[in-house]
């Protein structure tokens, strides 16, 4: 079956998110790699917590609690004017180097493109036209429409309803290993841009096809929709 339109994860995937950690090890240092990390790993937890307990609240607003808990957590001192460096950095970071041509190339081959992100849309709004990517998008869609957070189905399910096509159909890019198999398990067709060269997640299930970067992805594309004709 071939691709007609691809929905994107934003953070780490569209979004470069190591300037966090560049400027986490400024503020602490010595301990900017172990608060990127913490901070990451406990965003992504709230997000499932407050999904799991119906007590959703935008992605911002959990970042924010993420952050605060990892410093307590490591003992670091978050004065307020660190709170916000760090948060400001979540709505101008800057997009991997490849990115903006590949979409710009899937563009050209008449594919729709959607962002699919838990960021609450001012967040994916502020980070897409920071990296010029406005227009490169039909639709910016956030789980806010929905009040649940990635893996839930009912967030992958807002691709399927904006595109009037089946999962199947869609190809679901994300670079994080538990949004993939969230996105198969699903029923998307699946790529991972495995950057950080990260092991398969132990969960029965695998994407349908993996690369390092976007240019990958890319060619896994032409090949699949070139194949489909
Ligand atoms: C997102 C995060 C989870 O953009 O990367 O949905």
């Amino acid at each position: 079956m071939s691709i007609q339109a691809i929905a994107f994860d934003a953070y780490g995937t569209l979004f470069d998110v190591y300037s966090i950690g560049e400027l986490a090890e400024r503020l602490f240092p010595g301990q900017g790699p172990a608060l990127a990390a913490l901070w990451r790993d406990k965003q992504i937890e709230y997000s499932r917590l407050r999904t799991m307990c119906a007590t959703y609240k935008p992605f911002w607003e959990v970042t924010q609690d993420a952050l605060v808990f990892s410093c307590k957590k490591l003992g670091l001192d978050l004065t307020l004017d660190a709170q916000n460096a760090l948060m400001g950095q979540y709505a101008k970071l800057k997009a991997f180097p490849e990115n903006l041509g590949v979409l710009q190339a899937l563009q050209q081959m008449g594919l729709k493109l959607a962002i699919l992100s838990n960021g609450n849309p001012q967040m994916l709004d502020s980070a897409a036209e920071a990296a010029g990517m406005r227009d490169v998008f039909h639709h910016i869609l956030s789980v806010d429409a929905v009040k649940k957070f990635k893996p839930a189905p009912e967030a992958y399910q807002l691709a399927p309803d904006v595109f009037g096509l089946s999962p199947r159909s869609i190809l679901f890019v994300s670079s994080n290993g538990w949004d993939v198999c969230g996105a198969t398990w699903f029923g998307y067709t699946t790529f991972w841009v495995n950057r950080a060269a990260a092991p398969l997640e132990e969960l029965g299930v695998a994407p349908d096809a993996t690369g390092p970067d976007m240019n990958a992805l890319l060619q896994f594309v032409q090949q699949r929709n070139g194949a489909a004709k």
